[in-house]
């Protein structure tokens, strides 16, 4: 369906025609589910709060960036669109609000605005239920600059407002977020905050008010699903979710290795509608490296892992996210990645070249590994992975099942 059909029947169902009130609103997102899914939440709150959308960022009055600080490419490409909008604020003729959200507000703060002036609003995750009176506030005083960041967590109210905006028969359900892992070359737990679990019960009430709304297939997200601690664990989340009527498909996105169960891998086999795919973050197949990402497992431990989640989940596939280029990485090193992959024949890779981000325990061991060589075990492994997901007879490069 459109997009623009979509927001059209969204209104209807909270009673508002299109452009009856309030300001036009661009939303743009970049980075992981869980963005794309506060994307959503978002969208549902500002259309409660009288805004309405648009896919035009020409026609915008609102032009909002939901963004991802994970990697410093991502970062760049950002800003260059942004500045791009930016230059053209004075030339538009009316008021414009520019605001800069998510991953990205959480890690430049107020610096934002130096780098970027045109920017009247910068917004952190945890603070994105104040962004449509921040917008108002911003029309009000147009030289004002708005920063809102630093809350530990949200308002679980921002779930329940902008809950209803779902696009199509699938949807994210966020059943925890932030981080307590502290991967030495992550910046999340800095911009995402501390690990913390919605209730069981809300995330069930959620899923129920998706499926009346016609949504039939579920992701459950989280930086760390398998830390979830909201009243029950997450195989019991799991299954309290896969039981709840009119749920036909349902996945989940992120496990860390070092928390992934048997008990876990239990319930997916248990349950016909869960679909049978992990996604699984190795980053390294050489220890030494695995010790300095403090990832907390070694090849080993996670060559055990898989071996259990193949035998109790038959026929069940796996993904992966591996990064090259980690300080200090030598061929031997990068080797042990290769041969790694070789030997558990993901079905699919996500594969990312070292970056170094701000407040990480990495970015003080300096960036050593040369881009050239980076780039080489980029390839190396991008071909390898190629070659193996075409043996597994899956569509290559995109990590799509379907
Ligand atoms: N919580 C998830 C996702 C984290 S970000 C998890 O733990 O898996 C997604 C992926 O980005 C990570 O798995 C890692 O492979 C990659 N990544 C994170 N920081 C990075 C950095 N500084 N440079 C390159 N890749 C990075
Ligand atoms: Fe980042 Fe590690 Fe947490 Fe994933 S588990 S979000 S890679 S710190
Ligand atoms: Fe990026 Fe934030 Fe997700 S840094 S990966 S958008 S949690």
């Amino acid at each position: 369906m459109e997009t623009s059909k979509i927001y059209k029947d969204l209104l209807e169902r909270v009673g508002r025609s299109e452009g009856e009130r309030g300001s036009k609103v661009y939303l743009r997102t970049f980075g992981c589910q869980m963005n794309v899914r506060d994307s959503q939440l978002l969208k549902g709150l500002l259309l409660q709060e009288g805004f309405s959308l648009t896919d035009r960022e020409q026609d915008a009055d609102v032009v909002i960036f939901n963004t991802c600080a994970v990697r410093k490419h991502a970062e760049d490409r950002v800003f260059s669109i942004l500045g791009g909008i930016g230059k053209r604020k004075e030339r538009i003729g009316r008021p414009r609000v520019i605001a800069l959200v998510g991953c990205m507000a959480e890690e430049w703060k107020e610096r934002a605005f130096e780098k970027a002036g045109y920017l009247n609003i910068v917004c952190g995750p945890n603070d994105l239920y104040r962004l449509p009176l921040a917008i108002r506030n911003a029309f009000f005083s147009p030289d004002r600059r708005i920063v809102l960041v630093g809350s530990p967590s949200r308002e679980e109210d921002f779930y329940r407002k902008g809950n209803w905006f779902v696009e199509g028969e699938s949807a994210f359900v966020i059943v925890m977020e932030g981080c307590n892992n502290f991967c030495s070359y992550c910046i999340v737990p800095y911009v995402r905050g501390r690990e913390r679990s919605r209730p069981w019960q809300e995330v069930v009430s959620e899923v129920k008010k998706l499926v009346a709304q016609g949504v039939s297939k579920f992701t459950l997200l989280g930086q760390n699903v398998n830390s979830y601690q909201g009243g029950v664990d997450f195989p019991d989340l799991l299954e309290k979710v896969a039981m709840v009527e009119g749920v036909k498909s349902l996945s989940f996105a992120t496990s860390h290795p070092k928390d992934a169960t048997d008990r876990l891998f239990e319930v997916m086999a248990r349950y016909p509608n869960i679909e049978k795919y992990l996604h699984l973050p190795l980053q390294s197949g050489s220890d030494r490296i695995l010790k300095l990402m403090n990832r907390g497992y070694t090849f080993e431990d996670y060559r055990r892992k898989v071996d259990s989640y193949r035998q109790i989940v038959s026929g069940g596939k796996i993904s992966t996210d591996l990064i090259v280029g980690f300080p200090t990485e030598t061929e031997e090193d990068f080797q042990k990645t290769v041969e790694a992959v070789k030997s558990i024949g993901f079905d699919c890779a996500y594969i990312f070249k070292y970056s170094p981000r701000p407040f990480t325990k990495a970015s003080m061991m300096g960036d050593d590994v040369p881009l050239e060589a980076k780039e080489r075990r980029h390839q190396i492994l991008l071909s390898l992975q190629k070659e193996i997901s075409l043996q597994k007879k899956d569509k290559f490069g995109g990590c799509d099942f379907s």
